[in-house]
């Protein structure tokens, strides 16, 4: 007797359909037919069954708190991190953690089970880290959430950020953030850089920079964590996220950048809901996309991994804890439109976030984790554009959120009364 089973999914890399058999927290079978019995039973009726979502960059302390206390009115990456420095005072653990707890239901229910959070350490009281460690124990039985020990004011410009910072990995945050182009010279960046990798290294952690988010060609600070990693040996240790200014540098300077951080082992996070919209703001016309070089560092062997970085916060006010929807956008933003490139989309944030997070492997296999999510679209490709309803999500052998197809009910004479958009597609051949 099994505890679930699936039957009739498809599988991100075409196979199927097949039944996926599960006992406890395990996928133990997975057969064109499985005649066994089970507990519970979800006919996926031939639609795509995935690995759950990831999320490599997000920003939990800050979410939901759209209009606390007032709006971004220019839109900007600075102009966000004053109105966050606004907020910062009037933060109580209660509402930290009401609306962290929140955004995980939803985050659930969109069959998204891997985060990684950074938490702002700016703040002598470390009012969020305290409520965001809180929210990581509640909800660790059906999310993965990492959090990030984040200096949003400058690991220098900031009077007591590396205090606070190594308060906050004591405190057992999970990893070592940092943001060196928001130092105040070039040089304190680079030198941020240096001593956050040697944070790293010394407690065995992860490190997870904010790393030239920014228009600027000058900013190179990627450079110097290529270098580091390397010189440390940290490997896959390291995540560089954003990396937008990569989308304005010299052309020859790329081609010798992005050797050295396939050569460093380092992973690449690029947001593209929120940097769509935050870059190019000081442009005229043509205005830059802001997006880093994801098809070239993809060529290189770097594995890269989109995020969603911001909802509903002083940053961004759209999002909904949708990875496809953030897949959706860097497809678009990048731009990548090869069939195969859109099919990586998906993977960008299923397997490789899990990647960019140090998780086991997510993908569904024989002895492989019972955590999957049932979408109403045939593939990877049908599920980036549809923003495919996740019919169900299963974490550890259990089912968490269940959500009826999206059907139309149509009134057209001599037209069919029901309509599944996801019908409405040829069918993909690859
Ligand atoms: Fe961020």
């Amino acid at each position: 007797m099994l505890d679930l089973l699936v039957r009739q999914a498809r599988l991100p890399d075409g196979r199927g359909p097949v039944d996926i058999g599960v006992s406890g927290d395990k996928i133990v079978v997975i057969a064109p037919h499985i005649d066994t019995q089970a507990q519970e039973e979800i006919d996926a009726a031939g639609r795509l069954v995935s690995p759950p979502f990831t999320d490599p960059h997000f920003h939990m302390d800050a979410t939901l708190s759209l209009g606390l206390p007032r709006l971004n009115v220019s839109g900007t990456l600075l102009e966000g991190i004053a109105l966050w420095g606004e907020l910062k005072p009037l933060l109580t653990p209660e509402a930290v953690m009401e609306r962290a707890l929140r955004y995980c239901d939803l985050a659930v229910s969109q069959g998204l089970l891997s985060i990684r959070s950074h938490v702002d350490v700016c703040d002598d009281s470390l009012t969020a880290v305290e409520a965001l460690i809180e929210v990581r124990k509640q909800v660790a039985p059906y999310i993965d959430l990492q959090l990030v020990a984040f200096p949003q004011d400058g690991l220098y410009r900031s009077a007591t950020a590396e205090a606070n910072l190594l308060r906050a990995l004591d405190m057992g945050v999970d990893v070592v953030g940092g943001i060196p182009h928001f130092e105040r010279t070039m040089a304190d960046g680079a030198r941020s850089v240096t001593r956050l990798c040697e944070i790293a290294a010394e407690r065995g952690l992860m490190l997870d920079l904010h790393c030239d988010e920014s228009d600027d060609p000058m900013s190179r600070h990627v450079e110097t964590l290529a270098y580091e990693a390397t010189r440390l040996g940290l490997g896959n240790r390291v995540v560089a996220s954003h990396v937008t200014a990569m989308h304005s540098y010299d052309n020859y300077y790329a081609t010798k950048l992005i050797p050295l951080i396939a050569e460093s082992g380092m992973h690449v996070v690029p947001n593209p809901l929120i940097n769509i919209t935050l870059q190019g703001r000081s442009d005229t016309y043509p205005r830059r996309r802001g997006l880093t070089r994801v098809p070239e560092l993809r060529a290189a062997g770097v594995n890269v991994a989109f995020g969603q970085d911001c909802t509903m916060d002083p940053w961004y006010s759209l999002g909904s804890a949708d990875m496809l929807e953030v897949a959706h956008m860097g497809v678009h933003a990048v731009p990548m439109t090869s069939r195969e490139a859109m099919s990586w989309a998906f993977q960008s944030v299923t397997q490789n976030g899990a990647m960019a997070m140090g998780l086991p492997d997510p993908t569904i296999r024989e002895g492989g984790p019972a955590s999957m999510v049932v979408l109403q679209a045939r593939d990877p490709i049908e599920a980036v554009r549809m923003k495919a309803t996740r019919l169900a999500v299963i974490k550890h052998g259990k089912v968490l959120a269940r959500t009826s197809p999206r059907l139309a009910a149509l009134a057209l004479p001599g037209r069919p009364e029901t309509l599944d958009p996801a019908d409405y597609a040829p069918v993909a051949e690859d």
